[in-house]
């Protein structure tokens, strides 16, 4: 008995000496990460506390210098930083940094590493995904037939519409952006964007008014980031230009678009319809969406793919070892 509680004290020892990493809430990779990485770093679970989280972080996180961090966790505010006060590294397992305080980040001096470019190309499928099904009713089909309605009612009476050919605004450029219009192009569609800057390396049309860019597509797919620039900027004046057939569908974040007006514009049909992965409180999403057929919903699952979790995972990894042994950061965004 004597024997044993020694070994677990000593095995206690031996975890308060790893680095540690604060997690608030668990991201997807985290099971991996636990798994594979718990000799190497004693990983704080906020979560698993019966403590609330400012007692939590007061009474166990003063010394801890690293947190993990995602965007379906709690936002990283100035308070819960003031609990931290050894903090220098967030590691967020998303692209995005809008969870995040970044002003108090930057004054405190704390760094910050992203996801990087790790899933532009299974959000773009998404985006890409959401976009075929919204204009030829896939989901819709699907419910159709599961309802029975095909052998009582016969074919589903509404016609979808032809994807080639169509004018696709892209609004933010960036890699899932980029990704989204390698995509569409394969299927014809003709492609323009708007973004903060025009970019040199690509043909694209550019149009620096997002307005200006939604009057000239028959469907816009929402792919930036969102910030003070960017939130709420496809707003009703939007929404209207890109007319009564147009489609948005959005992989960014839910607070770019108006989402009241969007509701708005798809219940009385100004928009033809809209494909989302994303909305402006998860999960939580307006339940007037959910009787309208020209709607297809995502419970933000565009980066959820085995594949993307695994490169995350050991993106993530790669961090902490860096940041431990004070080497450069790989996938470092914020240097403060
Ligand atoms: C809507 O957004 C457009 C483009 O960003 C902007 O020019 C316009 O002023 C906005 N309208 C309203 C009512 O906020």
């Amino acid at each position: 008995m004597a024997h044993h509680q020694h070994r677990h004290r000593r095995r206690d020892q031996k975890i308060q000496n790893l680095p540690q990493v604060i997690v608030l809430l668990p991201p997807g990779c985290f099971k991996f990460l636990e798994s594979g990485y718990s000799h190497k770093f004693h990983f704080l679970k906020a979560w698993e506390s019966q403590l609330p989280l400012d007692q939590f972080l007061s009474s166990h996180a003063g010394s801890v210098q690293a947190m993990l961090s995602s965007a379906n966790g709690p936002l990283i505010s100035a308070q819960i930083l003031r609990m931290l006060p050894s903090l220098r590294l967030i590691v967020t397992t998303s692209a995005g940094l809008d969870h995040v305080d970044l002003l108090e980040c930057r004054r405190r001096g704390i760094a910050i590493a992203n996801a990087r470019s790790v899933f532009s190309e299974d959000v773009a499928d998404m985006a890409v995904g959401l976009l075929i099904d919204v204009l030829r009713k896939i989901s819709v089909g699907d419910r159709y037939v599961r309802r029975g309605l095909w052998a009582t009612n016969g074919d589903y009476p509404t016609l979808g519409t032809q994807l080639g050919g169509k004018r696709v605004g892209i609004v933010g450029l960036g890699s899932i952006g980029l990704e989204v219009a390698k995509r569409l192009e394969g299927f014809g569609c003709i492609i323009s964007y708007n973004s903060r800057k025009q970019k040199t390396f690509t043909p694209y049309p550019f149009y620096s008014d997002v307005h200006e860019l939604a009057a000239n597509s028959d469907a816009l797919v929402i792919c930036c980031e969102l910030n003070e620039q960017t939130q709420h900027m496809i707003n009703k004046s939007v929404m209207l230009a890109l007319g009564e057939k147009g489609v948005i569908v959005n992989v960014g974040r839910g607070a770019i678009i108006d989402e009241k007006e969007m509701v708005h514009c798809l219940i009385h049909r100004d928009i033809g319809g809209a494909g989302l992965d994303v909305f402006e409180n998860e999960p939580h999403v307006p339940q007037e969406l959910f009787t309208l057929d020209n709607v297809v919903l995502s419970p933000h699952a565009a980066t959820n793919t085995l594949g993307s979790t695994m490169a995350l995972y050991e993106l993530v990894v790669a961090n902490f070892d860096a940041f431990f042994s004070n080497k450069p950061l790989p996938s470092l965004v914020v240097n403060n």
